[in-house]
């Protein structure tokens, strides 16, 4: 089967502000999240249809991204490999809520089959107003990504916003209010919408070319998940965090087996604090450098007992170690 033959594009729900509804149309701010069904999506963004494509929609969550959750991950990655495996189904695109979108794109591009991703594409779209705002963003986005998800050679997990493309590699909430709130950092877009085509500047993202985790049936199908935090270097840390998470992980019996830590500028650490970690790691505590810096990377420093993340921001940098650790 060749692309032409590919029709079906996918569009899998799972909540955000882009299904949200507020009591007045004037409202984006007071308004609920993860209301509307899939449905309601693809009617307001009247996707249009041609070239043999037909557009499905289904219900994987209904979520504030917030509150975004394991057995929700687990959920969407069976989805999307069970519909990308399908020789008819050309791509997958994902309604989602903005502020969790970097991790769950993240999620996929690491739990997905290489294969597949070396071959489809899945698309994250989501909105910044709701679906009820008189000048809401959400039904562009989701053509937007249509768009991109029908491209020809399209392939690898991806997000659009505000007519920009950006890999799941780079992609990072970077405003709190704006329509355009994501950025690629220093690696840039993969491209841009415009008026319904794409114009590209980058490759199309490639999956990690080795997997040192389980594969995505395995990683749908864990009951326990290890237990990662994230904590910050700031002004003033003692470092007590650290024991002080061992202990609570002990009591509970769900130990904490790794932490990303956010550094200070080249992910530099108080000195109390690489105290604290590198006693921790001495017993077997997974650690990995990141930064608390919106740009640039942590550049590894000779001699450093903390790995650094490999460029990845602290939140992508936990879900690497989530799958490490599975
Ligand atoms: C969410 O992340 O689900 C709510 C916020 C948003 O989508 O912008």
């Amino acid at each position: 089967m060749t692309a032409n033959d590919q029709k079906i594009v996918v569009v899998l729900a799972t909540g955000g502000t882009i299904a949200g509804t507020a009591a007045s149309a004037d409202d984006s701010i007071g308004y609920r999240a993860a209301q509307l069904g899939v449905d309601d999506l693809l009617k307001a963004a009247a996707v249009p249809v041609g070239n043999g494509i037909e557009v499905m929609g289904e219900e994987v969550a209904q979520v504030d991204s917030k509150d975004m959750d394991f057995a929700v991950w687990q959920r969407l990655l069976r989805r999307t490999s069970h519909w990308l495996s399908r020789p008819d189904v050309r791509s997958v695109v994902v309604t989602h809520g903005t502020d969790t979108l970097e991790e769950t794109a993240w999620f996929l591009h690491l739990a997905l089959d290489a294969q597949i991703l070396r071959a489809k594409p899945v698309v994250f779209t989501c909105a910044m107003r709701p679906a009820t705002s008189s000048a809401a963003d959400g039904p562009q986005n989701l053509r937007d990504a249509i768009a991109v998800a029908t491209d020809p050679g399209a392939r690898g997990v991806m997000a659009v916003c505000a007519g920009v493309v950006h890999g799941a590699t780079d992609v990072q909430k970077a405003h709190t209010y704006r329509l355009d709130a994501f950025d690629s950092g220093d690696a840039g877009p993969l491209g841009y919408v415009e008026d319904g085509g794409l114009r590209k500047v980058r490759a199309w993202p490639d999956p990690p070319k080795v997997r040192v985790w389980a594969t995505a049936e395995a990683i749908a199908s864990t009951v326990r998940w290890p237990r990662v935090e994230i904590i910050m270097n700031h002004a003033g840390t003692d470092g007590a965090i650290v024991p002080a998470l061992l202990a609570h992980g002990e009591r509970s019996c769900n130990p904490v087996l790794g932490v990303v830590v956010s550094g200070t500028g080249n992910g530099s650490l108080h000195h109390t604090l690489e105290m604290e970690l590198l006693k921790a790691r001495a017993s077997g505590l997974q650690v990995v450098r990141a930064t608390r810096c919106a740009r640039g990377r942590v550049i590894p420093v000779p001699g450093q007992a903390i790995p650094d993340s490999d460029g990845q921001s602290p939140v992508k940098a936990r879900v690497s170690m989530l799958l490490r650790l599975m």
